[in-house]
């Protein structure tokens, strides 16, 4: 049987865990997929870095949109990062090109989304995004697949394993800030720009991803209600402590009669819940629908093996011929989504 060919753009902690897999478990996702896995070339900036993996055997481009473009590439993999820029062009390229894309950029899909899912579907190619949302959850094989039939009334969670990784360990270990962030950097949990994370923009990212898919609705990051951790204190949180509670950046999206509600901001929790008790860079997502009621997902939100894990399931639907649409539904079918200001929770 063919190959599936990959081109993987960014080799830094995604990327490399994502190369490391391909070789590691060549022979189970050849089993499981039906077909080997491959990597026929590579990109990053700097060609001499250690990436802690063998990479002889694959041809190098140091232009990513040159690698969209190879004729040896079937799936363009995405892991730069950036919601503008060489992401953006090389996203672009490939879709142009005809070749599938698997991408752990929530950043792109938030501001463009919408035009990439129509160029794929135009294109007949898949728009895969499994990494882009909680890490190594399959969040978004659970809402196109197994919830389905649901009409899901309301999404929420915590998202963003680095803020809840700083909140824990400043809260648990009685690090300061800093301490905490160090710390959080050293797992590779960081966006490029840390504001991403602790501005909750990466979080408001993701959740307007999956609203988008639960409500049938256009991406609509702009309309969200976003506050990030930088004003949480240790007080803030000994004293939330002290009444039973720990504070979270809590995501929640709904549908009211006024339009999508989305906001993503620091909240209140029992400490005794399901979310008061999540820890370090572990994420939840809780979905409800008509018929499902509420499920919770919880799991690694971040980290080299988790969101590597979440891409090569992608890969490995492609390579299986399985090319859905990208938001649950015909992008060009989707609502727009009229903005409903947030009620005080
Ligand atoms: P990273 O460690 O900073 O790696 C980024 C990679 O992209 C590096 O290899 C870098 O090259 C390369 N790159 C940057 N600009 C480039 C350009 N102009 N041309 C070619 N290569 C370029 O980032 P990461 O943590 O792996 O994240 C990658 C993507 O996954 C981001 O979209 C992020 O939001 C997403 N994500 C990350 C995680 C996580 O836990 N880290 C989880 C889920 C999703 P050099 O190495 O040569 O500098
Ligand atoms: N910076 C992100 C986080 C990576 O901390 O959750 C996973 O998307």
């Amino acid at each position: 049987t063919d190959p599936i060919r990959l081109g993987i753009a960014g080799l830094g902690t995604v990327g490399a865990g994502v190369v490391k897999i391909v070789q590691r478990q060549a022979d189970l996702l050849a089993a499981r997929c039906g077909r080997p896995i491959e990597v026929s070339a590579v990109s990053a900036r700097s060609r001499d870095k250690d990436r802690g993996v063998s990479l002889k055997a694959y041809a190098w481009e140091d232009d990513p949109v040159a690698l969209a473009r190879r004729d040896d590439v079937d799936v363009f993999v995405e892991l730069m990062g950036g919601s503008d820029g060489p992401a953006k062009a090389a996203t672009e390229a490939a879709l142009a090109a005809g070749k599938h894309v698997v991408t752990a950029n929530k950043a792109l899909l938030a501001h463009h989304g919408q035009a990439m899912a129509e160029a794929a579907e135009a294109a007949g190619v898949a728009l895969r995004y499994e990494a882009a949302v909680a890490g190594g959850i399959p969040v978004i094989k659970a809402l196109h697949e197994g919830l389905a039939a649901n009409a899901i009334t309301r999404v929420m969670g915590v998202m963003n394993g680095t803020c809840n990784y700083i909140l824990t360990r400043m809260e648990l270990a009685g690090l300061t800030y800093e301490e905490a962030f160090a710390e959080a950097d050293g797992l590779g949990y960081l966006e490029a720009d840390p504001e991403l994370d602790v501005g909750g923009i990466d979080a408001g990212h993701k959740l307007s991803i999956l609203a988008s898919i639960a409500f049938g609705t256009q991406v609509a990051f702009d309309d969200m209600t976003l506050e990030g951790i930088g004003r949480i204190s240790i007080d803030d949180i000994r004293q939330a402590g002290d009444l039973g509670y720990k504070i979270k950046l809590l995501g929640v999206a709904q549908m009211t009669g006024r339009g999508l509600e989305q906001r993503m901001t620091p909240c209140l929790v029992p400490a005794t819940s399901p979310i008061g008790q999540l820890v370090g860079g572990t994420n939840m997502v809780v979905i409800e629908g008509d018929a499902v009621e509420q499920i919770v997902l919880r799991g690694p939100g971040a980290g080299e093996g988790p969101t590597a894990s979440a891409v090569m399931g992608d890969v490995c639907d492609i390579a299986r011929g399985i090319v859905l649409p990208v938001f649950g539904q015909p992008a060009t079918s989707l609502k727009h989504a009229p903005a409903a200001t947030a009620e005080a929770p």
